[in-house]
């Protein structure tokens, strides 16, 4: 069972904080396919620029489902202490501070991974963070900086000393960016050497790999990111497998609903020009997964107005073994 402070977690399973993808529509996507939280988009640390259109959008939402988990990302403690108590004023009940974002945008300010390199100010930071707030707070990492300074395992035991709620590892280092596959020895070692939930992820895009993960390194949890892209009802599989059932695949008619509620709901939360835009990055997911041709990716990214992309979407035929489609 996965506890976050006195917030316990219906589902092992998290959906990842990912910048341009975990948006509140897909958050709440996940959430229904049975994701038990759901980590916002990281927010920039610096407060003065949350009124910027970036930032609102990616703000805690109340109508969010509970636990709302705000991520924060910077460097300065004393900036992200006051981005956390800003967040829990809108709304966090959980502050997720990224230590693990190899951006290098993130990480020429030292931020994100970056930090992993510097543990005197890892301590602080979390210290901070944790005595500015009174909801729990839970980090992000990656193993190390690189294969050579591993240390997942020193700032796993700062954060259990600071009182950190959870720790998330994704099994690579920030040389590694996407590179390889992820391991799980050095998230297993951390799961056994602390008394806080570790969360275990990177490359679990099937029940059998999250089946094989959990058992491998013993975490409370699992984080799913990219698995979820195109087919947010893995979180669904994944929780028949660990109960023993046969995971199912979804129904033509379902795949057909959840594409045309999500769309739609990226062009509710978004407006006519953005949500156009981001729910083609969305559909190619969806239509890569159901193994549907280029052609008409290419053809959907051509269709300029919401109630274009909803009608192709309503014509769009899944055949049933999901492969290929008659428009
Ligand atoms: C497009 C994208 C955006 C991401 N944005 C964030 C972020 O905002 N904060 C964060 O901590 N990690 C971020 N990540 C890393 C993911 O949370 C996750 O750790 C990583 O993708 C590995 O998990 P996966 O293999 O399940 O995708 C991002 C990853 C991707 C692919």
């Amino acid at each position: 069972m996965l506890q976050v402070g006195p917030y316990i977690i219906h589902s092992p399973l998290l959906l990842a904080p990912m910048a341009g993808v975990a948006d509140l529509p897909f958050r709440r996507l996940c959430r229904r396919f049975g994701a038990g939280m759901a980590v916002t988009e990281m927010l920039t640390a610096d407060t003065s620029k949350w009124s910027s259109q970036k930032s609102r959008l990616r703000l805690p939402v109340i109508a969010e489902a509970e636990p709302r988990a705000v991520q924060i990302a910077g460097a300065e403690p004393d900036q992200l202490a006051d981005a956390a108590q800003r967040s829990v004023e809108l709304g966090a009940q959980i502050v997720d501070i990224n230590m693990g974002c190899p951006v290098k945008k993130v990480c020429k300010r030292a931020a994100g991974s970056a930090l992993l390199r510097d543990e005197v100010l890892v301590a602080e930071i979390l210290q901070k963070v944790v005595q500015a707030v009174s909801v729990p707070v839970t980090l992000k990492i990656r193993t190390g900086w690189d294969l050579q300074s591993r240390n997942a395992m020193s700032i796993a035991q700062l954060a259990e000393d600071v009182g950190i709620a959870a720790l998330t590892i994704h099994g690579r280092t920030r040389a590694c960016l996407f590179n390889g596959m992820a391991e799980y020895d050095t998230i297993a070692e951390v799961v056994a050497g602390v008394n806080i939930p570790v969360v275990a992820n990177g490359d679990i895009n099937s029940p059998q790999q999250a089946e094989a993960v959990l058992a491998h390194t013993g975490a409370a949890g699992l984080m799913i990111g990219r698995g979820a892209q195109g087919q947010p009802w893995l979180f669904r599989q994944i929780i028949a497998h660990l109960n023993g059932e046969t995971p199912s695949e979804p129904t033509c008619s379902e795949v057909a609903v959840v594409m045309f509620e999500h769309v739609n709901a990226m062009h509710e939360y978004y407006g006519e020009t953005m949500g156009v835009r981001i729910a083609r990055k969305h559909m190619s997911w969806y239509l890569q997964k159901l193994q549907i041709d280029q052609a008409c990716r290419k053809a959907f990214n051509q269709l300029v107005n919401s109630e274009q992309q909803l009608e192709f979407i309503s014509e769009l035929r899944i055949k049933k073994d999901n492969k290929g489609i008659a428009a």
